[in-house]
């Protein structure tokens, strides 16, 4: 495929410098402060699927975030693939953690990136790998080798539930017709060994408020004798695990799949090192549910952890004080047949039935999503397993994710179609976290392999 290569080789630069000026735009959307600037970027990744030759580009309004659609047909009786990503980003902060600006984009290199890394919120997750879709077809277009029709969808709202996505696909079934889905928004086992995600967690997101007197008290003239909420909450989240570290959620485990064991010791092949973990991570041990290898643990079991607690005085010194109320916010990642709104409603029951009668309790759902599994006797994972065989010169394994996305199983029973997931992100890029970086070996090797999934999988449907 020489064509690939020569046309990556005389426009590389361009393509880093086209993905740096998108990053520059902080398009947060969990944080309205920032809603013009999501509005900004949906309007950049419009003119970037224009110029790339995108046809009928179009900003299309929802209750939310514009979604971002355009489309290349030109054979309705070729295969069509829809191009799915996001242009929205997660908060920054904290912000003195990171070694540059988030939105001011760096190329570095690193020990895992010796070619270089572009340091900015956003540039694996998912602006980069969006990106390497549009430049993608960029090359199609310019060496005339698009095989197929292509479709984009890009949201901006994955980072907060992806609602009005939701809102847009149910309208819009005729329109996002399609053969395969596509998306680059997970990561591969290394630069050396890539894999192709066929699962994703689901997920089920609460906030819960528990509390107790009416105002917050004096800790010396009333503690002992009136209950302290975030004594209560600390109590009643440990309660959420019992010694082996299994949920202790009544039902919770009732529709979780068991895999077998040849199904178990067949992912257990992929290479690991529990050294390596420990030490990118500074531990001195690794923790989780028993029974259970580190892999499995993040990919075939649903957990339940808390991602923020707070209550009482936090500020310089020290306060004496017993807060009225305590807060925490929990994620349970599930995996495929846990239904999100079913764990949640067993959650809330739960956690209700736990807490004495000296606190009151509230549990508000945020958002979930089901979780998904992608056959690997696909057209489409064929095709994906072919070319990324071609362009790293190593057949990729498959592997289930950790991480979710909640709108692949709504793709699945809205528009009946399977998804495939060419992740080129690694574990140690800092999705979410500070100084996010994406290398530049990743950003052009998924522009060299997405074109050869096109060509697979045009050949592979005749
Ligand atoms: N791209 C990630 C999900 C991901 C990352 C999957 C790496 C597999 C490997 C996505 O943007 C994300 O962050 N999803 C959220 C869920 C969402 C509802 C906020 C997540 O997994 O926490
Ligand atoms: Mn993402
Ligand atoms: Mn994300």
């Amino acid at each position: 495929m020489e064509h690939i290569k020569n046309y990556i080789d005389k426009n590389k630069e361009r393509f880093i410098n086209e993905l740096i000026d998108l990053l520059k735009i902080p398009s947060v959307s969990a944080d309205s402060a920032y809603s013009q600037d999501v509005l900004n970027t949906a309007e950049k990744v419009k003119f970037f699927l224009e110029k790339a030759g995108c046809d009928q580009v179009e900003i299309c309004e929802t209750p939310g975030y514009p979604i971002v659609y355009g489309e290349k047909i030109f054979d309705s009786s070729l295969p069509t693939v829809l191009v799915y990503g996001h242009y929205d980003v997660q908060p920054a902060d904290p912000i003195e953690l990171w070694d540059s600006p988030p939105f001011e984009p760096v190329i570095k290199t690193t020990l895992i990136h010796p070619e270089g890394a572009i340091f900015a919120r956003g540039a694996c997750d998912d602006k980069g790998q969006m990106f390497m879709h549009v430049k993608a077809l960029e090359l199609m277009m310019q060496t005339n080798t698009l095989p197929c029709n292509v479709k984009f969808m890009i949201e901006g709202e994955e980072e907060v539930g992806s609602a009005s996505l939701a809102w847009f696909v149910e309208r819009n079934q005729e329109k996002l017709k399609n053969d395969v889905i596509l998306i680059s928004d997970t990561g591969m086992i290394s630069n050396t060994q890539p894999s192709i995600t066929t699962g994703l967690r689901g997920l089920s997101y609460v906030e819960v408020e528990v509390t107790g007197p009416n105002r917050d008290l004096h800790s010396g003239l009333y503690g002992g004798a009136v209950a302290n909420p975030i004594n209560i909450l600390s109590k009643m989240i440990a309660q959420l695990h019992d010694e082996n570290n299994h949920i202790t959620i009544p039902g919770f485990y009732d529709k979780v799949e068991e895999l077998s064991r040849e199904e178990r010791d067949e992912m257990g092949k992929r290479p690991f090192s529990l050294d390596d973990y420990k030490n990118a991570l500074d531990i001195e041990d690794i923790y989780g549910e028993a029974g259970y290898t580190t892999n499995e643990r993040n990919s075939i079991r649903p957990t339940l952890d808390v991602n923020g607690i707070w209550g009482g005085y936090t500020g310089e010194g020290a306060k004496t004080v017993i807060a009225s109320k305590a807060f925490a916010k929990i994620s349970m990642r599930l995996v495929p047949n846990q239904d999100w709104e079913e764990i949640t409603e067993l959650f809330k029951n739960y956690f209700e039935s736990i807490a004495p009668k000296s606190v009151k309790v509230k549990v508000t759902p945020h958002h979930g999503g089901q979780g998904y599994v992608t056959p690997i006797d696909s057209i489409g994972y064929q095709a994906a397993s072919k070319a990324y065989s071609d362009s790293f010169g190593v057949t990729p394994i498959p592997v289930r994710s950790g991480g979710s996305i909640p709108i692949v199983a709504l793709f699945e029973k809205e528009l009946k179609s399977k998804t495939i997931m060419m992740g080129f992100g690694l574990d140690s890029d800092a999705i979410h976290s500070p100084n996010e970086h994406f290398g530049v070996f990743n950003y052009l090797k998924g522009i060299e392999t997405i074109p050869l999934f096109y060509k697979y999988f045009t050949e592979l449907s005749k």
